[in-house]
């Protein structure tokens, strides 16, 4: 089976400030030289799949390109570079502007952060979950009303809840209604970014299991991004982990977890209590270098990685198989 998401090369390259478009011109017409525009590299030369029906989940710490790539997946922004293929159609030719008027759009949903600031606040429990259905779909009458109950009901929100604005709603509730908003059109893939990292820690664990639920239910792929590990362990097939904007490794969980290839990928399960990843626990210290203007020419995890040597400040690491389906970008990688 072809899969549902193929992602090659990806990139989102940010370029910053140096002042005005004018002021730059100036700049350069006065002093004849070229000015440098610093240039952020968010995500970076980024390629995996999706299977149809499978989960795949997206660990590493703060800032290094999980939303920016979560953006460009679900076309809320464009690539610098690269391709995303949906269904085998190229969908990053798209402008994004332009994407949200195709059939796609129903097919690739998202769900934010915080369900409470994703919510508008003067749209009702209902309305939240209809609008999709109504711009995408053109649904509206009796069919509506009773695709928006059946979605509600799929997510055990309570039909009484319905004509409640988010402030009347917990939460929890709040997630529920934001996680019918994006099945109401019934996706293919359901993007979802750190979904439950707002949330109390009691409803966490409620809301993960219903997402759970739905994926099987309803036969969706996830792209799963989370800073916990551990959750990703429990609810996903396979695991990539990115390190400023690069891909560290992807394998199956299992393997991922048993058997981890890369420095950081240990140093990540170190971090999980109880957890023994082989070889020992790995801590680290530091901060992870700038996305600025990085060394193509370097391991971006150089200066902090326990294990570098020479070799990872000169050379960029190769991508190391370790196994049919398992990988890593380290020179050094534990085989
Ligand atoms: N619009 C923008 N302009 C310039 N830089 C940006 C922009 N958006 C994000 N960045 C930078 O891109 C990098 C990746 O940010 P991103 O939000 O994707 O990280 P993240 O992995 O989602 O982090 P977190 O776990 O905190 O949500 C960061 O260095 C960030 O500062
Ligand atoms: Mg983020």
């Amino acid at each position: 089976m072809a899969p549902l998401l193929e992602v090659e090369h990806l990139t989102k390259i940010y370029s910053l400030g140096g002042g005005t478009k004018a002021g730059r011109w100036l700049k350069q017409r006065l002093t004849n030289t070229v000015p440098h525009q610093p240039r952020l590299h968010a995500v970076d030369d980024v390629s995996f799949t999706i299977e149809p029906g499978e989960s795949l989940g997206l660990v590493g710490e703060s800032g290094c390109g999980k939303s920016t790539l979560v953006t460009m997946l679900v076309r809320l922004s464009d690539p610098t570079a690269g391709v995303i293929r949906f269904e085998g159609r190229d969908i990053s030719a798209i402008p994004a502007k332009r994407f949200g008027r195709t059939a796609d759009r129903g097919r690739i949903q998202v769900v934010f952060q915080d369900p409470h600031e994703s919510l508008n606040p003067r749209h009702t429990a209902f309305d939240v979950i209809a609008e999709p259905l109504r711009r995408l779909q053109a649904m509206n009458g009796k069919a509506l009303e009773a695709k928006v109950r059946e979605t509600a009901e799929r997510v055990g929100l309570p039909d009484t809840l319905l004509g409640r604005f988010p402030h009347q709603l917990s939460g929890g509730q709040k997630a529920r209604v934001n996680i019918a908003r994006a099945i109401a059109p019934e996706p293919r893939l359901l993007v979802l970014d750190e979904p439950t990292s707002a949330l109390d820690v009691s409803v966490q664990a409620v809301i993960l299991k219903l997402l759970d639920r739905l994926r099987r239910e309803l036969g969706m792929s996830y792209l799963f991004v989370s800073h916990d590990l551990n959750v990703v362990r429990l609810l996903c097939d396979r695991v990539m982990v990115m390190y400023l904007g690069r891909v560290a490794e992807l394998g199956p969980a299992h393997d991922v977890f048993t058997e981890p290839g890369h420095p950081y990928t240990r140093a990540l399960i170190s971090a999980i209590p109880g957890a023994a990843p082989p070889g020992g626990p790995v801590r680290l210290e530091g901060d992870p270098k700038s996305p600025i203007d990085p060394d193509p020419n370097a391991c971006r995890f150089h200066g902090r990685c326990p294990i570098g040597k020479e070799l990872c400040a000169g050379t960029a690491p190769p991508w190391v198989p370790l196994g049919p389906a398992h990988g890593t970008a380290c020179h050094f990688a534990r085989r």
